[in-house]
């Protein structure tokens, strides 16, 4: 009896006791909530633990928890492909030999494609190869808006349209992030200039803040639901905006809803006080050996790491700043590294070629053509002269943080060799820049004049000259760190062309750059294309676009103005651009890009929105569903379209909004709505462009609110900003 007691007790003791022990903690229970699993694992960690995971352990990584089975966070460049590794400590490449991968277009190109499906499938493919390569976080895209073409990293940007880069940046999000990958929207926020990076204090209207500088960034976290977000290294109010308390408490975290990690730019902490309070969530660095405690112990002098321990410890900050980081570094985990069900990616396969070629093509605007001199059919010449070195440079190499080691970069001149045949193209490299470094100009070792001299021998004996010029990824050029010091082509290109022009006036140019340059030459060149970095696929997109098998249809997503005077930041003067190093004074206010040119009647070289195709649309009568709307509703506008040209071929219709009697100045127009829209030769489609009412909005500082004003509006029906071809009046009631 007793025996069977015993073993009544036993099974009772198992019965209750096994479950306790079979069951997982809370934190690591799949089918509990998030918010519970971050309570219970922010329970179970200590002080110190807590703060190892709130910096850097190295260059490109953070600590997990060890103890509690919490993975490290490891982190890539971006935003155009995953970055090559480097070594534990510093920038030094890893020298991997499996860390090579896909590069994507550059950001303005994906810009120019005005098409939110290729973004969506460009982020995907990113996240992809992310996720593959083990990266937990991708560190883009940049939406920091194009406000001087001198300014360095634009070629990182979407343009220089609030709108647009609105439009484009949700997707590509969605799609990094599907793979359990955090996409990280940078810079936050207004880092339009390289120059005084580092130091610079932006004083801007609340108005532009809210209309033009935060608007890519808002869409990211309120409609992309953006996973992570980086700060600038520049200053707002006189604080640095990476622990900036009216940026990033107020507004990202506070009006926005943020949820995720807000992390620094590398080394754009300045203060422990500040980073604790005002918003930072993760400290990341560049400069761990140049603290004098040395390489073994750097990582404890961040300002988030000792300094903060220590202020907990004294009693001068309160833990639960430390605990509300940790709660948004562990969500951050359990969307990422510890989402048991996320994909396991992939990487350099042929679909991520596809997407790189596909943005590329869709990329390229062309901007002059006269006398149809685009598309050259094979057969057209007999002799085809390459000339220019942007022809064959590597041009995802350089360029900063977004540099990357590519499996394969085809350049233009590979791509025509292929097209058109060898025997009939014969290049020659007119101009040389040196390597790409980071902060310094490297010498070509070339001889300019013979290189000249050769080009226009090569010009002389052609049947037509395609240019391949423009800007680089070298220092003060398209790069990281610092601006371009004008707006002219480097490397004496301008003076190459007139040479060339003088030989042979059988020329077009393809420009590769991020930003607008002048073109002295323009009158005297038969075509015109403005391309871009185009990544992996550069050649043969190149090559499909000049060969006619792809009609352009990339858009301008920036102004060209005639002078650098003529844009809205250089207008002003140097209060305005570049500041005086210590602040810069946004004198143009609201009027960026188009606005300005626009509202201030001054015609640019190129509008923004503007390309020209091979084939040519007509637009039937554009028609809106009622004649006023109340401010909740959505206008709803039609137009039919007709390919009437001798190809397929792409338009992409604008639509841009006035306010008639405005109380607060506006721009004469602003972007509201676009489509792409494929149509195959005689092909015709209607159509849809929907607009909220909402969207009519501006920021009212009087209010320190967005308002819709009863007023009639202005729909205009646009293929750029400058084009409009019809015009439907609406009314918005009280
Ligand atoms: C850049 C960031 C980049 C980071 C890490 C910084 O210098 O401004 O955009 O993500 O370095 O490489």
């Amino acid at each position: 009896m007793k025996e069977k007691i015993n073993a009544l007790l036993a099974l009772l003791v198992w019965g209750v006791a096994f479950p306790l022990f079979a069951q997982l903690p809370v934190y690591l229970d799949d089918s509990m909530p998030v918010e519970e699993r971050i309570e219970d694992a922010l329970s179970r960690m200590t002080l110190e633990e807590k703060i190892a995971m709130c910096h850097a352990q190295s260059k490109f990584s953070t600590p997990g928890c060890p103890r509690l089975g919490i993975p490290e966070i490891w982190m890539s460049d971006g935003p155009h492909g995953v970055r090559m590794e480097f070594v534990w400590d510093d920038w030094t490449h890893a020298q991997w030999t499996n860390d090579s991968c896909t590069a994507y277009p550059a950001l303005t190109c994906l810009a120019a494609t005005f098409n939110p499906e290729l973004s969506y499938r460009y982020g995907k493919a990113l996240g992809e190869e992310a996720r593959y390569r083990g990266k937990d976080i991708i560190l883009g895209p940049g939406v920091n808006i194009y406000r001087t073409p001198l300014s360095g990293r634009n070629f990182e940007y979407m343009g220089e349209d609030p709108f647009l880069s609105s439009v484009m940046v949700v997707p590509y999000i969605r799609g990094v992030q599907e793979n359990g990958v955090a996409a990280c929207v940078k810079h936050f926020v207004l880092n339009n200039q390289e120059k005084y990076r580092n130091e610079i204090n932006v004083v801007v209207s609340d108005r532009a803040l809210n209309e033009i500088y935060l608007q890519a960034f808002k869409a990211a976290v309120m409609q992309g639901g953006v996973w992570a977000v980086m700060g600038s290294y520049n200053k707002y109010k006189g604080t640095y905006c990476s622990h900036n308390d009216t940026l990033i408490n107020q507004i990202l975290k506070g009006d926005w809803k943020f949820d995720g990690v807000m992390l620094t730019d590398w080394g754009s902490a300045h203060d422990t006080d500040e980073a604790a309070r005002n918003g930072l969530d993760l400290e990341m660095g560049t400069w761990t050996n140049g603290l004098t405690w040395g390489l073994s112990s750097a990582y404890d002098q961040y300002y988030l790491a000792r300094p903060f321990l220590e202020k907990i410890k004294r009693g001068e900050l309160p833990e639960s700043l430390l605990d509300e980081k940790i709660r948004r570094i562990l969500r951050l985990c359990f969307r990422t590294n510890m989402n048991r069900a996320r994909p396991f990616g992939r990487k350099l396969t042929d679909e991520h070629t596809a997407v790189a070629r596909k943005v590329a093509e869709e990329g390229i605007v062309l901007l002059k053509n006269e006398n149809e001199f685009f598309p050259i059919q094979p057969g057209r010449y007999k002799k085809i002269a390459v000339i220019g070195e942007n022809a064959v440079k590597k041009l995802t190499e350089g360029g900063g943080s977004s540099e990357l080691k590519a499996r394969r970069e085809v350049s233009p001149l590979q791509g025509l060799i292929e097209k058109y045949g060898k025997e009939n193209i014969v290049y020659s490299m007119g101009y040389a820049s040196g390597a790409p470094d980071y902060n310094r100009e490297l010498p070509s070792g070339l001889d300019a004049d013979s290189l000249v001299a050769s080009a226009v021998e090569v010009a002389k004996g052609a049947d037509v000259v395609l240019f391949f010029g423009g800007l680089n990824k070298n220092f003060r050029q398209d790069c990281e760190g610092d601006d371009r010091e004008s707006m002219d082509l480097p490397y004496g290109q301008n003076e190459l062309l007139d040479k060339i022009l003088q030989v042979n006036p059988n020329v077009g140019v393809i420009l590769i750059s991020g930003n607008a340059v002048s073109m002295p030459w323009l009158d005297r060149v038969k075509g015109l294309m403005q391309s871009w970095y185009l990544g992996s696929e550069a050649g043969w997109a190149t090559a499909r676009v000049i060969g006619g098998e792809v009609s352009p249809s990339g858009r301008l997503p920036f102004s060209i103005p005639r002078r650098l005077e003529d844009n809205s930041a250089h207008y002003f003067g140097a209060r305005s651009y570049p500041g005086d190093g210590k602040n810069v004074y946004y004198c143009d206010d609201i009027l960026v890009g188009y606005r300005w040119h626009d509202t201030r009647h001054i015609d640019p070289l190129f509008p923004f929105g503007y390309g020209l195709s091979y084939t040519r649309f007509e637009y039937g009568k554009a028609h809106v569903d009622r004649s006023a709307y109340a401010c909740c509703d959505t206008v709803q506008v039609e137009v039919e379209v007709a390919n009437v040209g001798d190809m397929d071929g792409a338009e992409t219709v604008q639509l841009y909004v006035s306010q008639q009697n405005p109380s607060l100045p506006r721009p004469v127009k602003e972007l509201k709505g676009f489509q792409k829209l494929f149509l195959r030769k005689g092909e015709k489609k209607w159509v849809t462009l929907n607009v909220p009412v909402q969207d009519f909005a501006f920021y009212d500082d009087r209010q320190a609110r967005w308002v819709v004003e009863p007023d009639r509006y202005k729909l205009q029906i646009a293929t750029s900003s400058r084009d409009v071809r019809q015009t439907v009046e609406v009314v918005v009631n009280p």
